[in-house]
């Protein structure tokens, strides 16, 4: 049984390492950002508030945002363990986990905040916007998804770490590299 977060500003990594994680560990890689660009496509009620909100590198609210993640947890594949990436992002949002968990009589196993240099997360952001053209990854943007990430996210890294759950893993250089890094810190053999 994994339960984990992984926490990282924008380009950190969060999302290419999750999905390594997850097909190693055999659990479900939850991504908040997946799932609002998923019902943007779709075009549903959920995308038409997100798109707002993330075009703009704000944080979508988080009674919308919570909802959200506390039906997925409730589906069958994540009682046996999740990652979860890009949640929670606020203290509001841990308090919530916090909550859904405890209901499923739960507690998460490891908190991994990956790091990397801000110089590096912008050209990397950069690169997949010529690549990708993802909507939110324009200059502006990322400065602001930037900003709110060290206003409202990176204090949560304290909050796991007094709970002692927090390990703090490399995220420069190679892609391979990362990963190696992210399995030992959780006590995974590579
Ligand atoms: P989200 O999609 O989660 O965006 P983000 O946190 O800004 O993260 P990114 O996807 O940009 O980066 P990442 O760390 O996942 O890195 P990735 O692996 O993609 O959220 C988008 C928006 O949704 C938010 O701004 C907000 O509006 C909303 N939202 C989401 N969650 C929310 C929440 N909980 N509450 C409220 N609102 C929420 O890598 C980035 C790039 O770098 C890729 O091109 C990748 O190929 C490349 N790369 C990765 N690793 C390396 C490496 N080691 N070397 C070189 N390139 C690399």
């Amino acid at each position: 049984m994994t339960r984990l977060v992984l926490l990282g500003p924008p380009g950190a990594g969060k999302g290419t390492q999750a999905a390594r994680l997850a097909e190693t560990l055999q659990v479900p890689a939850i991504s908040t950002g997946d799932i609002f660009r998923a019902n943007v496509r779709e075009g549903t009620e959920l995308g038409v508030t997100a798109k707002r909100y993330m075009d703009a590198g704000e944080y979508v609210p988080d009674s919308v945002t919570n909802a959200m993640v506390a039906d997925r947890l409730s589906q069958p594949d994540a009682a046996r363990g999740f990652l979860l990436d890009g949640y929670p992002r606020t203290a509001e949002q841990v308090v919530e986990l916090d909550r859904v968990l405890a209901a499923q009589d739960a507690a998460l196993d490891r908190v991994v905040e990956i790091t990397a240099d801000t110089d590096e997360v912008v050209t990397r952001i950069l690169k997949r916007s010529a690549e990708q053209g993802r909507s939110d990854d324009t200059e502006d943007v990322v400065r602001r998804r930037l900003e709110l990430y060290t206003e409202q996210t990176a204090p949560l890294s304290a909050t796991y770490e007094q709970r002692g759950l927090l390990v703090r893993v490399d995220g420069m250089g190679a892609v391979d590299d990362v990963t190696a890094r992210l399995l030992d810190a959780i006590g995974v053999p590579a």
